[in-house]
């Protein structure tokens, strides 16, 4: 068996330990050869964009961050952008991915992605390609999964900045306004604010009203308490209106970028008389090492996606239940997103030691 393997989306701490997980797996358990394609899709419409992984080229790749294949979130092959007669044009190539996969003699692929890209897996398998999918993204939205690898080791990256956040704005007497990301749901949010000690958290599933922002920040400046830390979503909109968009979606160019929310909150905390900075941890929370939880998940799932192709499982997706790897039908994936449960669980325990949600 040859097997391709790509990287699609926004990378994620833990990529390359799949990666690792795949090569090992294909090696040790069925003596198959593991074709990496690199630059996601891209690696299947454009040329030379392909080389063997083995155990031995692929040493020492567990903790590195990243992925060793490249990744974009511009190769979708049924909205591709190419340039036409000096003019951009999107077109549908995924015919051509097809006849390439097999131009490859690649008898599966892995494809490690996040809902975008596991929604391509699900087109190309309904084309008739034998595509099993990996879910990855920081953002931990993905369905039918309890939680993907990544998620983790952003939510100890956001932990450290708001520990280091803490002593400043306890020196300053400010309020610290600190945006996430996330894109339209609010796990990392919501668990750095626990685990960071904010007092307030504005997540997409919850608008917010500023007035009851405000108002908490006044009643902790009464009690005594000179310092604030205000954890906001990137997703996180006010009652009433609107996610704030830092750049448009394009066809064939990406999705919709979010980005803004958290100054515009602290604009307003200012208005009640506090001194406020704001800060954006953007890609930070994307990059370095993957976290122990998250190498060991990431292995989990590339040796549970190399078992999905020798079952020829195609067409599903590696997930986490409880403690048990298991797998989920692409189909199962695409009915929309991870969202965080308003009324109980975390929200609830946060609610409860007094984290404000501006409701
Ligand atoms: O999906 C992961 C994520 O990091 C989101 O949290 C964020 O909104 C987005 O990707 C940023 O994308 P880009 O790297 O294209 O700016």
């Amino acid at each position: 068996m040859k097997v391709g393997v790509l990287t699609g989306g926004g990378d994620c701490p833990g990529l390359n330990a799949v990666i690792r997980a795949v090569v090992k797996t294909a090696s040790v358990k069925y003596n198959y050869k593991i074709i990496g394609i690199e630059d996601g899709f891209d690696g299947l419409i454009l040329p030379n964009k392909s080389r063997e992984l083995t155990p031995w080229n692929i040493r020492g790749i567990l903790p590195i961050g990243g992925t060793i294949l490249g990744t974009t979130n511009r190769s979708n092959p049924f909205e591709y952008k190419v340039m036409k007669d000096g003019k951009p044009e999107v077109q549908d190539v995924s015919r051509e991915v097809m006849n390439n996969i097999q131009s490859m003699e690649l008898d599966a692929l892995i494809v490690i992605g996040g809902d975008g890209t596991l929604k391509i897996a699900n087109e190309l398998f309904k084309l008739g390609c034998p595509v099993v999918g990996v879910p990855k993204t920081i953002d931990n939205d993905i369905l039918a999964t309890d939680v993907t690898f990544g998620f983790h080791t952003a939510v100890q990256t956001v932990t450290d900045a708001l520990d280091r956040l803490h002593t400043t704005a306890e020196s300053h007497h400010r309020v610290m306004v600190v945006e996430v990301m996330g894109r339209y749901v609010g796990w990392i949010a919501l668990e750095t604010g626990i685990g960071g000690g904010a007092d307030v958290i504005l997540i997409p599933e919850i608008p917010f009203d500023i007035e009851k922002v405000g108002q908490k920040i006044m009643d902790r400046k009464k009690g005594g308490n000179r310092s604030n830390i205000v954890v906001v979503s990137e997703g996180a909109r006010p009652v009433g209106g609107d996610v704030t968009v830092l750049h448009c979606a394009e066809a064939g160019g990406g999705a919709e970028r979010l980005g803004g929310i958290g100054n515009k909150v602290g604009a307003s905390i200012g208005n009640y008389g506090m001194e406020v900075r704001v800060t954006v941890l953007g890609h930070l929370q994307r990059g370095g090492s993957p976290c122990a939880f998250d190498r060991i998940l990431s292995t989990q799932f590339g040796v549970a996606a190399v078992d999905l192709i020798a079952r020829k499982r195609f067409g599903e997706m590696v997930c986490l239940r409880g403690k048990r790897i298991e797998s989920v039908p692409f189909s199962d994936v695409a009915q929309g997103q991870k969202t965080v449960p308003t009324e109980d669980g975390l929200v609830k325990v946060a609610e409860s030691i007094g984290i404000s949600f501006g409701r």
